[in-house]
């Protein structure tokens, strides 16, 4: 152990070798020094785990899933909601009108900022940087909208989560149904600590699509008529942190939730594969990915693909634990999805395979959840 540790602390100052002050710039960019200090408890499926932060480390550098339960150790469930989903589509003519607007170098400019972050690990400066850099968007997207509001969620650590919510027309068809969410997830992780973790794929590109998704709906004068929320969450990659620590305040405020849909790597088509979505039938709710299924054929323009993605495997699990229906769309299934490049300084958007008319796919299907769910207020001249 004791060696593994000086391999990985050698490592560290070599990484930091080019930069005239190692100390300033660890602490800029890297994880926290309180971080390599603390014990987790991870959840697994089976057990829970105290272990160091190295052992952490060394699971995650596996490629071993799990939820990091140190901050939400007593997990209570939400409200019960109803797992009956609209048998049709109302938003067609409304929707197709919006997708006329999606642009795909929205998308790149975005992103070109997002990966200009050393790191948006979430107990680094950068990371705290990043995600008040997409607040500052959304603030400015959203400043001329009266029913729209931006929420910075602190945590523990140094990332916060950005919460944007939409306040629907009818307040008691909020309370009867529940309010429809969106997420994707802010951070990147490089899985050899201190080196630059620019997460094009994961999840620079769920986190751009949501914009990109919120932008097009206000274009096409989009208000829903019960609440709609879109989450941008901090620490995914530390063991479904931000999430869980949101779908938790959401549970013990007794917020009742229609349903989450999670976006998490949207950005790959697997050289020599035919483009598709995949639909994660995992950890999930049965008929709610029935039902994106549903929003997958009357409003993409690629087939959808039914996939398993394993145990925590992003932040809808965090909401399924507390009892809410969520479903999970990706790229394409799980065995084409660009895992080589996650969490490595190689998750850039100049890859091969990475495409934004691809995501544009996923804007698509994110805009058909939030207005089918949420519904379209008719505006009051109609
Ligand atoms: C709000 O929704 C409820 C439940 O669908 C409906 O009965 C009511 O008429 C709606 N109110 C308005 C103002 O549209
Ligand atoms: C959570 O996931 C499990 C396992 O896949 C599934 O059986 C259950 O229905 C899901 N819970 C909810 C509320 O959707």
């Amino acid at each position: 152990m004791r060696v593994l540790w000086c391999v990985w602390i050698c490592a560290a100052l070599v990484a930091a070798l080019p930069f005239p002050d190692t100390l300033d710039f660890l602490q800029q960019h890297a994880w926290g020094i309180d971080g390599v200090r603390h014990e987790s408890i991870l959840q697994l499926p089976h057990t829970a785990l105290h272990v160091s932060a190295f052992s952490k480390w060394w699971m995650h550098m596996w490629g071993v899933r799990y939820m990091d339960i140190t901050y939400t150790p007593e997990s209570v469930c939400g409200p019960h909601a109803s797992s009956v989903f609209p048998a049709q589509m109302h938003h067609q003519s409304e929707l197709m009108a919006a997708f006329l607007q999606l642009c795909a170098k929205q998308l790149r400019k975005h992103l070109e900022k997002l990966t200009s972050f050393y790191t948006r690990h979430y107990r680094s400066a950068s990371g705290k940087a990043s995600a008040l850099w997409i607040s500052k968007v959304l603030e400015e997207m959203l400043a001329p909208i009266p029913y729209a509001s931006v929420r910075t969620f602190d945590h523990p650590w140094l990332q916060p989560s950005i919460l944007v919510h939409f306040q629907g027309t009818n307040a008691s068809l909020t309370e009867t149904r529940g309010v429809t969410l969106l997420g994707a997830h802010i951070d990147s992780a490089n899985m050899l600590p201190f080196l630059r973790a620019p997460g094009a794929d994961d999840d620079g590109s769920g986190t751009v699509t949501l914009l990109e998704t919120i932008r097009v709906l206000l274009a096409a004068q989009w208000r829903p008529e019960s609440d709609v929320e879109f989450h941008f969450y901090a620490a995914e990659e530390g063991g479904l942190l931000g999430s869980q620590a949101v779908a938790q305040s959401y549970a013990r405020r007794h917020v009742l939730v229609r349903a989450m849909l999670q976006q998490d790597m949207t950005a790959y088509v697997a050289p020599g594969t035919s483009e598709h979505i995949g639909l994660v039938e995992d950890y999930v709710s049965a008929p709610l990915t029935n039902y994106l299924e549903q929003l997958a054929k009357v409003y993409l323009t690629i087939p959808a693909v039914r996939t398993q993605a394993g145990y925590a495997a992003s932040d809808h699990a965090s909401w399924n634990k507390t009892g809410y229906p969520s479903a999970f769309a990706i790229e394409s299934a799980f065995a084409s999805v660009n895992l080589g490049r996650a969490h490595t300084t190689k998750d850039i958007y100049s890859a091969p395979g990475f495409s934004f008319a691809h995501m544009l796919q996923f804007a698509r299907l994110a805009a058909a959840f939030a207005a089918e769910l949420g519904g379209w207020a008719r505006s009051p001249d109609q």
